[in-house]
This record gives structure tokens, C-alpha cells and sequence, in this order.
């Protein structure tokens, strides 16, 4: 019988993501010199660091003094503290039933916003003989997560009830930050502070408060607290901020963080084509003249948003070179008619700066109609996260 043999998988595909972890650091050196000392930061690494790599990333934090971090759930948090992340990781969105011997086990700070969360946990802690720090989630707006405020009377009797649990944070989210104008940031403000009073009155008066996100960072000091959350920021974008429904910027809405992540591949093949030539997929790219195209190895399947088709462009030999016909799910077409030296292998870069040319995720995001956080998040699992100075 024939004998396969398994050997390691080494990845040759010449598609991959450079992550500088150089970048990554400056990048929360700005945000601590922004917030100032007294404001503590919660660098926000769930969804693997926004495709970034959250291990690698945690790491590099730590080292910069990085002391809490926001993941989504348990299974976020394992791998933290298994590649030795010994900081605050706080569960943004909560856990589910039969988390919460583990989440003590691994002193991570759970989000909680019902009673039951609060008795299962107090439980789990009671059992290893220790004191639990919970953080409380209230919405004030958003209406998402969050005890509302006129069931905190509810939280307050659970958390009496429960002597192995410390009330240590309370948090809430903006649903608008990134909108200058929009009342109800004011509104969820005041409201957070109401529930603040009311814990007092409750006996509760938890040292660690936090709303803000990267775009209520940079643009509203009044909801910094003691602790601000950035997420987006730290991979070196923020949100294109709006006012009366249309898009702002400014020097008050720079931060001077630059983008940590460069996306790259190199020509597969090149062909010579004649014009009046269908092009991939569906044939809705026609060559208007001779042409010659480069085929990339990368597709849908990479996360190169199938909306880039025909739109989108790639940074070639100094030059930007237009994808032409659709994205299918391997490869993608790019013009590079009249490219001087043009060869298979040559290095086409889809996000990043080259030559002084430059792709970021704010173009691809606007040419697919959604948010750069998407199109970060979306660079799959089979392009190799390769951590450069
Ligand atoms: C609760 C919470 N806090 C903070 C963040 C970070 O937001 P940003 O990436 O806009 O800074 C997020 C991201 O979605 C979030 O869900």
C-alpha cells in the first residue's frame, strides 16, 4: 500500500500580510501621550487584533507597558495568557454558561450586565476561595449590551449578594462617537454619569470607568474616564468623522498613527492580450486597446473584497496598476500595460506604501461601501501574517 508522508507545511504561495510591530508600538505611544497619564489604556485586541495577530500584537503592547486588553470572549483570552499576556483582560461581550470556573482560573475580567452572570460567577469564585473583579456594562444608548439603568437596582441586590466579586469597572459604548454632532453622545454621556451617582448611592464606586473608543478619543476629552478603549487606532486608522451627514477632518482629528498592516503578492503570470479581450469572470472588463495583464494570487478568498472588482488598484513597479474584470476567489487581474520591466515575481502591493505610493484600507472601504475595521478583519486565515520591525 502506497505511504503518504506528512511533512510541514511550509506556506509558498507568495501572498502575505507584513505586520510592524515597530508601528504598532509607536502607535500606542501617541495614544498615551494623547490621554495623558492619569488615563489608563485598554488596547483593544479581539477579532486576532483586528487581523493583525493578537498574540504577536499583546506581546509587542505588553512590552510597551500595555497593562489591559479587550478581547470578545474566553476563547480570545486562552491564547493570551497561554503566550504569557499577565495583564487585565477584560471580556468585552461577556461569557457564556460554564465559562466562568475558567475565567477566574485565568483572572480574567469578565463584562457582566444580568444578575444571573453575576450569581454564576461569585459561585466559580467562591469555589476557589478568591475575590473576582467584574466590570459592569450599562447602555446608555447604543442598545446592545448593558444593563439598562432602571434594572441596576436588580444588579446592585446581586452584586450585595455576591461576597467573592468586586465591583472594579463600569463601562458603556457610543453608538455615534465618529458623528461630531450627534446629541446622543452628550446624551449617553449624561446618562453614564447618572449611573454613576446612583452606584455611589448603592454603595458602589468602581475605580476603573470606561467609554471611549478610538473615535471619542481623539475627538471628545470629556468621555476619556479613567480607562479609554482604542481598537482601531492602535492598527493606525480612525474613522473618517462626519458632520451635518457629511465627512470632516482636520489637525484637531489627527492623531499621527500610521497603519501597521501592508497586504502583499507577486505576479503569478503575465499575458499579452488583444483589444476587444473579455477579462476573467462574467467577461465585464473588455480591453480597449491591446493590453498586457499581470495575474495576481490573491482573491476573494484572501478577503480582497469582491467589490474592488474593476475599481480597486495595486502598487507595481512604482506605478498603480487598475484591477481589471472581477475578483474571483484565488486570483485577480491587473493591468500593467507600458510598466517598464514588468516580470513574473515582481512584488505587487495591495495595501501599503511603496515608491511614495500608497493603498490604505480607507480606499479599499470606500470603494466596497463599508468600514476599514471590515476590510482589516477580513484578510482570511490563508495569508501569512509575516511581524517585521
Ligand atoms: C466595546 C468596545 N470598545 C472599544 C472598541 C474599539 O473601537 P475602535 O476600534 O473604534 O477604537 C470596540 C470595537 O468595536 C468595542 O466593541
Amino acid at each position: 500500500m502506497a505511504t503518504i508522508e506528512l511533512c510541514e507545511r511550509v506556506a509558498t504561495r507568495p501572498t502575505w500580510a507584513e505586520v510592524s510591530l515597530t508601528a504598532l508600538r509607536q502607535n500606542f505611544r501617541v495614544l498615551e501621550r494623547h490621554v495623558g497619564h492619569g488615563v489608563t489604556i485598554c488596547a483593544i485586541v479581539k477579532a486576532d487584533a483586528y487581523g493583525h495577530g493578537a498574540v504577536e500584537c499583546s506581546r509587542a503592547l505588553q512590552e510597551e507597558g500595555a497593562r489591559w486588553f479587550g478581547v470578545t470572549s474566553l476563547d480570545e483570552a486562552i491564547p493570551l495568557r497561554e503566550a504569557g499576556i499577565g495583564g487585565n483582560i477584560l471580556l468585552l461581550t461577556g461569557f457564556w454558561r460554564g465559562e466562568e470556573e475558567e475565567i477566574v482560573r485565568l483572572k480574567l475580567t469578565p463584562t457582566v450586565w444580568e444578575p444571573e452572570q453575576i450569581e454564576l460567577l461569585d459561585k466559580a469564585a467562591g469555589e476557589r476561595g478568591v475575590r473576582h473583579g467584574v466590570h459592569l456594562k450599562v447602555d446608555t444608548g447604543m442598545g446592545r449590551l448593558g444593563v439598562a439603568p432602571h434594572e441596576l437596582p436588580r444588579i446592585c441586590s446581586a452584586l450585595r449578594s455576591s461576597p467573592h466579586l468586586v465591583l472594579e469597572g463600569l463601562s458603556t459604548h457610543f453608538a455615534s462617537s465618529e458623528v461630531l454632532d450627534a446629541p446622543s453622545v452628550p446624551d449617553q454621556l449624561s446618562c453614564f454619569r447618572d449611573v454613576c451617582r446612583s452606584l455611589k448611592q448603592e454603595g458602589f464606586d468602581p475605580p476603573v470607568l470606561h467609554t471611549a473608543n478610538t473615535a471619542a478619543i481623539i475627538s471628545r476629552r470629556e468621555s476619556w474616564n479613567t480607562m479609554v478603549r482604542p481598537g482601531i487606532a492602535l492598527y493606525g486608522y480612525y474613522l473618517p468623522f462626519e458632520r451635518a451627514g457629511r465627512e470632516v477632518s482636520g489637525s484637531g482629528l489627527r492623531l499621527g498613527v500610521r497603519p501597521v498592516l501592508s497586504w502583499k503578492t507577486r505576479i503569478l503570470s503575465l499575458r499579452d492580450v488583444p483589444r476587444h479581450q473579455a477579462l476573467g469572470y462574467g467577461g465585464i472588463y473588455v480591453t480597449k486597446a491591446p493590453a498586457r495583464i499581470a495575474v495576481l494570487p490573491v482573491g476573494y478568498a484572501d478577503g480582497l473584497h469582491r467589490a474592488l472588482s474593476s475599481r480597486g488598484r495595486v502598487i507595481v513597479r512604482e506605478h498603480y496598476a487598475p484591477i481589471v474584470g472581477r475578483i474571483s476567489m484565488d486570483l485577480t487581474l491587473v493591468d500593467v500595460t507600458g510598466l517598464p520591466g514588468i516580470a513574473v515575481g515582481d512584488e505587487a502591493v495591495l495595501l501599503g506604501t511603496s515608491d511614495g505610493l500608497s493603498v490604505d484600507a480607507h480606499e479599499h472601504a470606500m470603494l466596497a461601501h463599508t468600514v476599514v475595521y471590515e476590510i482589516l478583519c477580513g484578510i482570511s486565515k490563508r495569508v501569512p501574517r509575516k511581524y517585521v520591525a
